[in-house]
C-alpha cells in the first residue's frame, strides 16, 4: 500500500509540533509505503502550492526541537471562503494543490482555527486528519493538547521565580499568562506555582475581593502576594459587555494589558507596591517537556495508524488515558473553556486560593 501524505502546521506554534511530525513520519515509514510532503507555513503553503518533498533524514533529530520545521502562519478561518483583493479562491487553490500533489491525505497540526479549516476541507472531499496542538488546551474532545504541559512548566517557573523577589521586597506580583479565551494554562500554572489568586476568563473577578485577599495576607504577616491572571480575564462589569465594547473600553483606559491594570489598581486601592510581569511568547518557546514529547509522539503514531486504515475526517484526541479520535465535524469550532465547577477549581478554593469572585 502506497500513501502520499501532506503534512502542515498552522496557527501559533508550540513545543511538541516537531515531535508530532516525527511521530507521524516514523510510524508511517515503519508500517507502510509512505511518501511525505511537507506543506510550508500552514494553509498558506497549501493555498500557494509551496511544499517540500521530504525523506527519512528530515525527521531525524527533531524530537526535542521547539517550533516547527515546516513553518506556520495564521490564516483566519472566517477568511477562507472570502475572495480578497488578490482574487484567489483559497478553497479551490487548496484543493488544487492537494490534487496536483496526488495526495492520499492531509495531516493538519493546529488549534481551533486550524481544525475549522480542516473540517471545511474534509467537507470538500479531501482526506484530512487533525492533530490537536496548543498551549491553550482549549480544543473540545481531547483532555489535553500537546504544548500545554510545556507551557505550564514555563509559566510555573516564572511564578516560582517571582515568589523569591516578591517575598524579598514585600510586593504584589501580577503575572499575565497566555491562553487566549480559556483559563487552563493559568489554572494549572497558578496551582503549580502556589499563586494566592487565580483570575480566569471563565470566572469574572471583583477587584475589591482581590484587594481584600492582598490585605488579609498582609495582616497575617505575608507582605507579598502572587496573582496569576489569564490574558483573557475580565472583571464583573466587563463580563457583561460584548467583546468589541470591552476592547474599546480597555483602549480608553490605556493600560498595557490586564496585569498592568490590576497591578496599578491594587496600588491605588491597597497602597501595596505592585509589579506586572508578562512572560508572553516565552511560554510557547523552546523544547517540549517529557510529557509533551510522549503525547505528541502518541498522537503522531495514532494518525499514521488512521492513514493506514484509511480513516479520515477525524482529529486525534486523548480521553482518559486512551489515545483515540473524534469526528472533525463534531469538534471543529467547539470551544473548551474551564468549567466553573471543575474539580481543579474546587480543589484550589479548598486550599484558600482566591478566584476574585
Ligand atoms: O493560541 C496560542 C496563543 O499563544 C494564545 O495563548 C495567545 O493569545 C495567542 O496565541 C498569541 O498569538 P500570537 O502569537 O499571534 O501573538
Amino acid at each position: 500500500m502506497k500513501r502520499r501524505i501532506g503534512i502542515l502546521t498552522s496557527g501559533g506554534d508550540c513545543p511538541g509540533l516537531n515531535a508530532a511530525i516525527r511521530g507521524v513520519a516514523r510510524a508511517a515509514y515503519e508500517t507502510f509505503d509512505a511518501e511525505i510532503i511537507g506543506i510550508m507555513d500552514g494553509y498558506r503553503g497549501l493555498i500557494e502550492g509551496e511544499y517540500r518533498l521530504m525523506s527519512k533524514p528530515d525527521f531525524s533529530g527533531i524530537l526535542t526541537l521547539g517550533g516547527t520545521i515546516l513553518g506556520t502562519s495564521r490564516r483566519p478561518f472566517r477568511e477562507m471562503r472570502v475572495i480578497g483583493d488578490d482574487n484567489v479562491d483559497k478553497v479551490a487553490a487548496m484543493k488544487k494543490t492537494y490534487e496536483n500533489l496526488k495526495l492520499d491525505c492531509l495531516v493538519t497540526l493546529g488549534g481551533n482555527g486550524t481544525h475549522k479549516t480542516a473540517n471545511l476541507l474534509s467537507e470538500e472531499g479531501l482526506n484530512v486528519i487533525g492533530l490537536p496542538k496548543t498551549i491553550d488546551n482549549d480544543i473540545y474532545g481531547t483532555d489535553f493538547t500537546f504544548g500545554f504541559h510545556t507551557a505550564v512548566e514555563i509559566a510555573t517557573d516564572v511564578i516560582d521565580r517571582l515568589h523569591t523577589t516578591a517575598a524579598s521586597h514585600g510586593r504584589c506580583m501580577v503575572v499575565e499568562i497566555m491562553g487566549n479565551k480559556a483559563g487552563w494554562l493559568t489554572l494549572y500554572a497558578g496551582m503549580a506555582g502556589g499563586a494566592d489568586a487565580i483570575l480566569l476568563p471563565e470566572i469574572p473577578y471583583d477587584l475589591d475581593k482581590v484587594a481584600k485577599m492582598v490585605e488579609t495576607r498582609a495582616k497575617n504577616n505575608k507582605a507579598f502576594s502572587i496573582i496569576a491572571v489569564a490574558e483573557g480575564a475580565m472583571d464583573e462589569k466587563e463580563s457583561k459587555l460584548k467583546r468589541k465594547e470591552r476592547d474599546a473600553k480597555r483602549k480608553e483606559q490605556g493600560f498595557h494589558g490586564i496585569a498592568d491594570r490590576i497591578a496599578r489598581q491594587l496600588t491605588e486601592l491597597v497602597g501595596v507596591e505592585a509589579r506586572a510581569v508578562v512572560p508572553g511568547h516565552i511560554q510557547r518557546g523552546g523544547s517540549p517537556c517529557a510529557y509533551d514529547r510522549v503525547l505528541s509522539t502518541q498522537f503522531g503514531v495514532h494518525a499514521a495508524d488512521l492513514i493506514k486504515k484509511g480513516k479520515y475526517g477525524v482529529s486525534v484526541a486523548l480521553v482518559g488515558n486512551e489515545v483515540t479520535h473524534n469526528k472533525l465535524s463534531d469538534i471543529a469550532g467547539v470551544a473548551k473553556p474551564v468549567p466553573t465547577d471543575h474539580q481543579m477549581v474546587d480543589l484550589a478554593r479548598n486550599i484558600g486560593i482566591s478566584f476574585g469572585d
